[in-house]
């Protein structure tokens, strides 16, 4: 059996949403401590519904594939929608990950968490922090 789907190849191959927007209401950067590898989300959020999204990620094909995947998977969809998407949903849309490459996905949830953790704290819009614990506090766009 090859490591990895035709999906995860497909994807990493011809990512989806690969880019970044100027004027997003929202950004999310996460990185990976033990890999290395960086991903940054960008949102365009109207009317509570994610109306665009672009990602740059320097890090391996799974991580790719992950950040393309994801975006796919959230474009269009209102941010509760967004916030509920898991890193398990991720490789699952994927056919698959290989167990020591799940970590790939991970980034990609935290990405999007993170850039809405932005998008509620820029506009004032109360959260539940329990959704959020484990991503660290610091988002770079919000620093003066
Ligand atoms: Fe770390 Fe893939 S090896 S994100």
């Amino acid at each position: 059996m090859a490591l990895y789907s035709d999906k995860v190849m497909d994807h990493f191959r011809h990512p989806r949403n690969v880019g970044k927007i100027e004027d997003a209401d929202a950004v999310g950067e996460v990185g990976n401590a033990v890999c290395g590898d960086i991903m940054k989300i960008y949102l365009k959020i109207e009317n509570d519904i994610i109306t665009d999204v672009k990602f740059e990620t320097f890090g391996c094909g799974s991580a790719i594939a992950s950040s393309s995947m994801a975006t796919e998977l959230i474009k269009g969809r209102p941010v509760s929608e967004a916030l509920e998407l898991s890193n398990k949903a991720v490789a699952e849309a994927l056919d698959g990950l290989p167990a020591h490459k799940m970590h790939c996905s991970v980034l990609a949830e935290e990405a999007i968490k993170k850039a809405l953790l932005d998008y509620y704290t820029k506009n004032n819009i109360p959260y539940d922090e329990s959704i959020f614990a484990g991503l660290d506090e610091e988002i770079e766009s919000h620093h003066d």
